[in-house]
Protein backbone atom coordinates (compact mmCIF):
# COMPACT_ATOMS: atom_id res chain seq x y z
CA UNK A 1 0.00 0.00 0.00
CA UNK A 2 1.32 3.27 -1.10
CA UNK A 3 1.98 6.50 1.65
CA UNK A 4 -0.15 8.80 0.42
CA UNK A 5 -0.88 11.20 3.66
CA UNK A 6 1.18 13.23 5.95
CA UNK A 7 0.58 14.47 9.20
CA UNK A 8 3.07 17.31 10.75
CA UNK A 9 3.06 18.01 14.46
CA UNK A 10 3.52 21.42 15.52
CA UNK A 11 3.82 21.14 19.03
CA UNK A 12 3.90 25.37 20.44
CA UNK A 13 1.03 27.12 21.81
CA UNK A 14 0.92 30.57 23.41
CA UNK A 15 -1.35 29.16 26.20
CA UNK A 16 -2.12 25.98 27.83
CA UNK A 17 -6.31 25.03 27.86
CA UNK A 18 -7.15 23.07 31.02
CA UNK A 19 -8.17 19.80 29.21
CA UNK A 20 -5.28 19.69 26.62
CA UNK A 21 -3.08 16.43 27.16
CA UNK A 22 -1.73 16.27 23.59
CA UNK A 23 1.73 16.88 22.93
CA UNK A 24 2.06 20.20 23.55
CA UNK A 25 4.89 23.45 24.76
CA UNK A 26 4.71 26.90 25.31
CA UNK A 27 5.83 28.92 22.37
CA UNK A 28 9.34 30.19 22.78
CA UNK A 29 11.15 31.40 19.26
CA UNK A 30 14.17 29.78 19.45
CA UNK A 31 12.76 26.42 19.92
CA UNK A 32 10.31 27.17 17.16
CA UNK A 33 13.72 27.80 14.98
CA UNK A 34 15.39 24.63 16.31
CA UNK A 35 12.22 22.83 15.68
CA UNK A 36 11.88 23.52 11.86
CA UNK A 37 15.25 22.79 11.48
CA UNK A 38 14.91 18.93 13.02
CA UNK A 39 11.08 18.95 11.44
CA UNK A 40 13.17 19.51 7.90
CA UNK A 41 15.74 16.79 8.59
CA UNK A 42 13.25 13.80 9.83
CA UNK A 43 11.30 15.05 6.18
CA UNK A 44 14.75 14.62 4.39
CA UNK A 45 15.23 11.34 6.10
CA UNK A 46 12.33 9.46 6.30
CA UNK A 47 9.82 10.75 3.20
CA UNK A 48 10.22 8.78 -0.22
CA UNK A 49 9.05 10.87 -2.71
CA UNK A 50 5.47 9.67 -2.93
CA UNK A 51 3.02 11.97 -4.55
CA UNK A 52 0.63 12.99 -1.60
CA UNK A 53 -2.72 13.34 -1.70
CA UNK A 54 -3.30 15.05 2.03
CA UNK A 55 -1.16 17.05 4.16
CA UNK A 56 -2.72 18.04 7.48
CA UNK A 57 -0.27 20.25 10.15
CA UNK A 58 -2.01 20.06 13.34
CA UNK A 59 -0.75 20.77 16.62
CA UNK A 60 -0.20 22.32 19.33
CA UNK A 61 -0.75 25.32 17.75
CA UNK A 62 0.43 25.38 14.12
CA UNK A 63 -0.78 29.57 13.64
CA UNK A 64 1.11 30.43 16.55
CA UNK A 65 4.29 30.77 14.77
CA UNK A 66 5.24 34.18 12.88
CA UNK A 67 5.14 35.45 9.64
CA UNK A 68 9.03 33.70 9.42
CA UNK A 69 8.81 30.66 11.01
CA UNK A 70 5.47 29.70 8.70
CA UNK A 71 7.08 30.91 5.95
CA UNK A 72 10.05 28.32 6.31
CA UNK A 73 7.56 25.45 7.81
CA UNK A 74 5.86 26.31 3.96
CA UNK A 75 9.43 25.92 2.05
CA UNK A 76 9.72 22.72 3.89
CA UNK A 77 6.36 21.16 2.99
CA UNK A 78 7.29 22.12 -0.69
CA UNK A 79 9.70 19.52 -0.73
CA UNK A 80 6.56 17.36 -1.25
CA UNK A 81 5.20 16.10 -4.35
CA UNK A 82 1.60 17.06 -4.24
CA UNK A 83 -1.64 15.43 -6.37
CA UNK A 84 -3.60 17.65 -8.32
CA UNK A 85 -6.52 17.22 -5.70
CA UNK A 86 -4.19 18.05 -2.52
CA UNK A 87 -6.26 18.76 0.38
CA UNK A 88 -3.78 20.58 2.40
CA UNK A 89 -5.25 21.70 6.17
CA UNK A 90 -3.18 23.75 9.11
CA UNK A 91 -5.32 24.14 12.49
CA UNK A 92 -5.47 27.57 13.92
CA UNK A 93 -6.82 29.25 16.63
CA UNK A 94 -8.28 32.42 15.80
CA UNK A 95 -6.25 34.92 18.01
CA UNK A 96 -3.03 34.66 15.10
CA UNK A 97 -5.56 35.38 12.34
CA UNK A 98 -4.33 38.13 10.00
CA UNK A 99 -4.60 39.06 6.39
CA UNK A 100 -0.76 39.20 5.72
CA UNK A 101 -0.92 34.61 7.50
CA UNK A 102 -4.27 34.23 5.21
CA UNK A 103 -2.29 35.18 1.87
CA UNK A 104 1.02 33.44 3.06
CA UNK A 105 -1.36 30.08 3.57
CA UNK A 106 -2.93 30.45 -0.18
CA UNK A 107 0.39 31.24 -1.59
CA UNK A 108 1.61 27.92 0.19
CA UNK A 109 -1.26 25.70 -1.40
CA UNK A 110 -3.32 25.91 2.09
CA UNK A 111 -6.59 24.86 0.74
CA UNK A 112 -8.61 23.85 4.13
CA UNK A 113 -8.42 25.71 7.47
CA UNK A 114 -9.21 24.22 10.72
CA UNK A 115 -10.22 26.13 13.72
CA UNK A 116 -10.65 25.40 17.97
CA UNK A 117 -13.65 27.17 18.67
CA UNK A 118 -14.99 24.86 21.01
CA UNK A 119 -18.02 27.00 22.67
CA UNK A 120 -19.23 30.40 22.66
CA UNK A 121 -20.31 30.54 26.17
CA UNK A 122 -17.81 32.95 28.11
CA UNK A 123 -18.11 31.18 31.21
CA UNK A 124 -16.96 28.19 29.15
CA UNK A 125 -14.23 29.07 27.64
CA UNK A 126 -12.95 30.68 30.73
CA UNK A 127 -13.10 26.88 32.38
CA UNK A 128 -11.35 25.90 29.42
CA UNK A 129 -8.50 28.36 29.34
CA UNK A 130 -9.39 29.80 26.19
CA UNK A 131 -8.55 33.36 25.22
CA UNK A 132 -10.94 34.24 22.41
CA UNK A 133 -14.14 36.31 21.90
CA UNK A 134 -17.69 35.45 20.16
CA UNK A 135 -17.05 38.18 17.78
CA UNK A 136 -13.18 37.16 17.20
CA UNK A 137 -14.15 34.09 16.36
CA UNK A 138 -17.09 35.46 13.85
CA UNK A 139 -14.94 37.91 11.95
CA UNK A 140 -11.41 36.16 11.80
CA UNK A 141 -13.83 33.30 10.12
CA UNK A 142 -15.28 35.65 7.27
CA UNK A 143 -12.21 36.87 6.93
CA UNK A 144 -10.78 33.30 6.17
CA UNK A 145 -13.82 32.74 3.55
CA UNK A 146 -12.34 35.56 1.68
CA UNK A 147 -9.35 33.37 1.09
CA UNK A 148 -10.08 29.91 2.11
CA UNK A 149 -13.48 28.69 2.20
CA UNK A 150 -13.15 25.29 3.23
CA UNK A 151 -13.51 25.57 7.05
CA UNK A 152 -13.96 23.23 9.83
CA UNK A 153 -14.61 24.43 13.56
CA UNK A 154 -14.34 22.10 16.86
CA UNK A 155 -16.90 22.16 19.04
CA UNK A 156 -16.71 20.85 22.62
CA UNK A 157 -19.31 19.86 24.96
CA UNK A 158 -20.25 18.19 28.09
CA UNK A 159 -18.39 20.45 30.61
CA UNK A 160 -19.07 19.62 34.17
CA UNK A 161 -22.71 22.21 34.86
CA UNK A 162 -23.70 22.62 31.24
CA UNK A 163 -27.10 22.37 29.96
CA UNK A 164 -28.89 21.08 27.17
CA UNK A 165 -30.10 24.84 26.21
CA UNK A 166 -26.11 25.46 26.58
CA UNK A 167 -25.53 23.11 23.77
CA UNK A 168 -27.86 24.06 21.49
CA UNK A 169 -27.33 27.55 22.14
CA UNK A 170 -23.54 26.98 20.59
CA UNK A 171 -25.27 24.68 18.20
CA UNK A 172 -26.69 27.55 16.48
CA UNK A 173 -23.65 30.08 16.49
CA UNK A 174 -21.91 27.35 15.21
CA UNK A 175 -23.91 27.03 12.61
CA UNK A 176 -24.45 31.04 11.79
CA UNK A 177 -20.95 30.46 10.91
CA UNK A 178 -21.76 29.12 7.97
CA UNK A 179 -19.03 26.66 7.31
CA UNK A 180 -18.88 23.43 5.80
CA UNK A 181 -17.59 21.04 8.89
CA UNK A 182 -18.06 20.44 12.49
CA UNK A 183 -15.86 17.89 14.85
CA UNK A 184 -17.64 17.35 17.82
CA UNK A 185 -15.50 16.38 21.14
CA UNK A 186 -17.43 14.99 24.40
CA UNK A 187 -14.93 16.77 26.93
CA UNK A 188 -12.52 13.52 28.22
CA UNK A 189 -10.96 14.53 31.36
CA UNK A 190 -7.32 13.58 31.29
CA UNK A 191 -5.25 13.08 34.59
CA UNK A 192 -2.24 15.25 33.49
CA UNK A 193 -3.85 18.26 32.63
CA UNK A 194 -5.99 21.19 35.06
CA UNK A 195 -9.39 19.47 35.09
CA UNK A 196 -8.01 16.36 35.66
CA UNK A 197 -6.95 17.33 39.27
CA UNK A 198 -10.81 17.96 40.27
CA UNK A 199 -12.94 17.20 37.50
CA UNK A 200 -15.85 14.77 37.21
CA UNK A 201 -17.35 13.49 33.87
CA UNK A 202 -21.31 14.96 33.56
CA UNK A 203 -24.14 11.91 33.52
CA UNK A 204 -23.83 9.46 30.80
CA UNK A 205 -27.46 9.86 29.65
CA UNK A 206 -26.87 13.72 29.39
CA UNK A 207 -24.14 12.99 27.43
CA UNK A 208 -25.62 11.06 25.47
CA UNK A 209 -28.78 13.41 25.09
CA UNK A 210 -26.06 16.31 24.07
CA UNK A 211 -24.89 14.35 21.22
CA UNK A 212 -28.12 13.58 19.98
CA UNK A 213 -29.07 16.97 19.67
CA UNK A 214 -25.88 17.81 18.19
CA UNK A 215 -26.74 14.66 15.68
CA UNK A 216 -30.47 16.17 15.10
CA UNK A 217 -29.84 19.43 14.72
CA UNK A 218 -26.81 19.44 12.47
CA UNK A 219 -28.75 17.04 10.45
CA UNK A 220 -32.02 19.57 10.15
CA UNK A 221 -29.52 22.23 8.59
CA UNK A 222 -28.49 19.58 5.75
CA UNK A 223 -24.94 18.46 7.34
CA UNK A 224 -24.12 14.79 6.69
CA UNK A 225 -23.16 12.80 9.69
CA UNK A 226 -20.57 11.15 8.01
CA UNK A 227 -18.03 9.70 11.02
CA UNK A 228 -19.20 9.24 15.26
CA UNK A 229 -17.91 12.78 15.46
CA UNK A 230 -18.12 14.32 12.61
CA UNK A 231 -20.32 16.42 10.15
CA UNK A 232 -20.11 18.20 6.55
CA UNK A 233 -21.95 19.84 4.15
CA UNK A 234 -21.84 16.97 1.28
CA UNK A 235 -18.37 16.64 -0.54
CA UNK A 236 -16.47 18.74 2.50
CA UNK A 237 -15.80 15.31 4.03
CA UNK A 238 -11.83 15.29 5.71
CA UNK A 239 -9.97 13.54 3.03
CA UNK A 240 -7.19 13.53 5.80
CA UNK A 241 -9.41 12.12 8.44
CA UNK A 242 -10.97 9.69 6.14
CA UNK A 243 -7.22 8.47 5.49
CA UNK A 244 -7.19 7.18 9.20
CA UNK A 245 -10.60 5.76 9.37
CA UNK A 246 -9.74 3.76 5.84
CA UNK A 247 -6.76 2.30 7.56
CA UNK A 248 -4.58 3.81 4.84
CA UNK A 249 -0.64 4.72 5.57
CA UNK A 250 0.28 8.05 5.97
CA UNK A 251 3.49 9.60 7.43
CA UNK A 252 3.74 11.16 11.07
CA UNK A 253 6.40 13.87 11.02
CA UNK A 254 7.10 16.20 13.88
CA UNK A 255 7.60 15.53 17.76
CA UNK A 256 4.85 13.32 19.30
CA UNK A 257 3.35 12.24 15.73
CA UNK A 258 2.25 8.70 14.81
CA UNK A 259 2.52 7.66 11.70
CA UNK A 260 1.73 4.31 9.49
CA UNK A 261 4.15 3.31 7.14
CA UNK A 262 5.08 -0.31 5.06
CA UNK A 263 2.97 -2.10 8.18
CA UNK A 264 4.46 -0.14 10.86
CA UNK A 265 2.96 1.71 13.32
CA UNK A 266 5.24 3.92 14.96
CA UNK A 267 5.25 7.00 17.30
CA UNK A 268 7.62 9.91 17.91
CA UNK A 269 9.37 10.86 20.39
CA UNK A 270 7.24 13.77 22.88
CA UNK A 271 10.77 15.03 24.66
CA UNK A 272 11.75 18.55 22.90
CA UNK A 273 15.32 17.80 23.56
CA UNK A 274 15.46 14.28 22.22
CA UNK A 275 13.39 15.76 18.80
CA UNK A 276 16.31 18.64 18.68
CA UNK A 277 18.82 16.12 18.97
CA UNK A 278 16.88 14.19 15.90
CA UNK A 279 16.06 11.14 17.98
CA UNK A 280 13.11 10.88 16.53
CA UNK A 281 12.02 7.31 17.51
CA UNK A 282 9.70 6.33 20.48
CA UNK A 283 7.98 3.29 19.43
CA UNK A 284 7.51 1.38 16.21
CA UNK A 285 5.56 -2.10 15.58
CA UNK A 286 4.97 -4.02 12.69
CA UNK A 287 1.35 -5.28 12.91
CA UNK A 288 0.14 -8.77 11.43
CA UNK A 289 -2.41 -9.02 8.99
CA UNK A 290 -4.68 -9.99 11.81
CA UNK A 291 -3.96 -6.71 13.70
CA UNK A 292 -4.36 -4.63 10.38
CA UNK A 293 -7.98 -6.26 9.53
CA UNK A 294 -9.23 -5.68 13.16
CA UNK A 295 -7.65 -2.15 12.70
CA UNK A 296 -9.98 -1.81 9.62
CA UNK A 297 -13.17 -2.82 11.30
CA UNK A 298 -12.44 -0.49 14.39
CA UNK A 299 -11.29 2.08 12.51
CA UNK A 300 -13.66 2.25 9.74
CA UNK A 301 -17.31 1.33 12.01
CA UNK A 302 -16.63 4.82 12.74
CA UNK A 303 -17.81 5.75 9.15
CA UNK A 304 -21.23 6.07 8.90
CA UNK A 305 -20.86 4.13 5.85
CA UNK A 306 -19.34 1.47 6.94
CA UNK A 307 -16.48 -1.07 5.66
CA UNK A 308 -16.69 -1.86 2.08
CA UNK A 309 -17.38 -5.89 2.23
CA UNK A 310 -15.42 -5.89 -1.18
CA UNK A 311 -12.55 -3.40 -0.30
CA UNK A 312 -11.61 -5.65 3.02
CA UNK A 313 -11.63 -8.98 0.66
CA UNK A 314 -8.95 -7.04 -1.75
CA UNK A 315 -6.92 -6.22 0.68
CA UNK A 316 -6.65 -9.11 2.89
CA UNK A 317 -7.73 -11.87 0.68
CA UNK A 318 -10.42 -12.89 3.42
CA UNK A 319 -14.24 -12.32 3.85
CA UNK A 320 -15.00 -10.22 6.88
CA UNK A 321 -17.37 -12.95 8.38
CA UNK A 322 -14.42 -15.43 7.98
CA UNK A 323 -12.40 -13.70 10.46
CA UNK A 324 -15.04 -12.18 13.13
CA UNK A 325 -17.59 -13.61 14.62
CA UNK A 326 -20.09 -10.64 13.14
CA UNK A 327 -23.60 -12.59 12.51
CA UNK A 328 -24.03 -12.54 16.90
CA UNK A 329 -23.28 -8.58 16.52
CA UNK A 330 -25.50 -8.56 13.24
CA UNK A 331 -28.61 -10.58 15.24
CA UNK A 332 -28.20 -8.00 18.58
CA UNK A 333 -28.94 -5.22 15.60
CA UNK A 334 -24.72 -3.91 16.43
CA UNK A 335 -23.93 -4.12 13.24
CA UNK A 336 -26.00 -4.48 10.01
CA UNK A 337 -25.22 -4.99 6.09
CA UNK A 338 -26.24 -2.83 3.16
CA UNK A 339 -25.18 -2.01 0.15
CA UNK A 340 -22.64 -4.47 0.07
CA UNK A 341 -20.89 -2.28 3.38
CA UNK A 342 -21.04 -3.88 6.99
CA UNK A 343 -21.90 -0.75 9.24
CA UNK A 344 -23.34 0.45 12.94
CA UNK A 345 -26.74 1.15 12.76
CA UNK A 346 -26.92 4.74 13.10
CA UNK A 347 -29.30 4.83 16.08
CA UNK A 348 -26.52 2.66 18.16
CA UNK A 349 -23.49 4.85 17.07
CA UNK A 350 -23.33 6.71 20.00
CA UNK A 351 -22.72 3.37 21.24
CA UNK A 352 -20.02 2.19 18.56
CA UNK A 353 -17.37 1.44 21.25
CA UNK A 354 -19.13 -1.44 22.81
CA UNK A 355 -19.48 -2.51 18.95
CA UNK A 356 -15.57 -2.05 18.66
CA UNK A 357 -13.92 -3.50 21.34
CA UNK A 358 -15.45 -7.00 19.89
CA UNK A 359 -13.26 -6.19 17.10
CA UNK A 360 -9.46 -6.61 19.46
CA UNK A 361 -7.99 -9.60 19.43
CA UNK A 362 -10.57 -11.43 17.77
CA UNK A 363 -9.24 -15.12 16.02
C1 LIG B 1 -5.48 18.57 18.24
S1 LIG B 1 -6.47 19.63 19.18
C2 LIG B 1 -5.63 21.08 18.82
C3 LIG B 1 -6.21 22.14 17.97
C4 LIG B 1 -5.78 23.56 18.30
N1 LIG B 1 -4.58 23.64 18.98
C5 LIG B 1 -6.83 24.18 19.17
O1 LIG B 1 -6.77 23.99 20.37
O2 LIG B 1 -7.70 24.82 18.66
C6 LIG B 1 -7.96 19.45 18.29
C7 LIG B 1 -9.20 19.46 19.10
O3 LIG B 1 -9.26 18.39 20.02
C8 LIG B 1 -10.23 18.69 20.99
N2 LIG B 1 -9.74 18.26 22.29
C9 LIG B 1 -8.49 18.40 22.78
N3 LIG B 1 -8.42 17.89 24.04
C10 LIG B 1 -9.65 17.39 24.33
C11 LIG B 1 -10.23 16.75 25.47
N4 LIG B 1 -9.53 16.53 26.57
N5 LIG B 1 -11.53 16.39 25.40
C12 LIG B 1 -12.26 16.61 24.29
N6 LIG B 1 -11.77 17.23 23.20
C13 LIG B 1 -10.49 17.61 23.21
C14 LIG B 1 -10.47 20.21 20.93
O4 LIG B 1 -11.75 20.44 20.42
C15 LIG B 1 -9.39 20.66 19.97
O5 LIG B 1 -9.81 21.78 19.22
S1 LIG C 1 -6.10 22.48 22.89
FE1 LIG C 1 -4.83 23.32 21.28
S2 LIG C 1 -4.23 25.38 21.98
FE2 LIG C 1 -4.99 24.30 23.75
S3 LIG C 1 -3.13 23.51 24.72
FE3 LIG C 1 -4.00 21.88 23.41
S4 LIG C 1 -2.98 22.07 21.49
FE4 LIG C 1 -2.60 23.99 22.62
Amino acid sequence: MKTKSVYIHIPFCETICSYCDFCKVLYHKKWVDQYLEALEKEIKERYQQEEIDTIYIGGGTPSSLSMNQLTKLFQITNQFHKSDQVEFTIECNVEHITEEKLELFKKAGINRISYGVQTFHTNYLAYLNRHHTKEEVREKIELTKRYIPNINVDLMYAFQNETIEEVKEDIELFLALEIPHISTYSLIIESHTVLGIKEQYIDDGLDSNMYETICHDLKQHDFLHYEVSNFCKPGYQSKHNLTYWNNEHYYGFGMGASGYVNHIRYTNTRSINHYLLGHYDYQKEELTKQVEMENEMILGLRKLEGVSLSNFYQKYQKQVEEVFDIASLIKKGLLEVQNGYIKIPEDKIYLSNEVLVNFIGDV
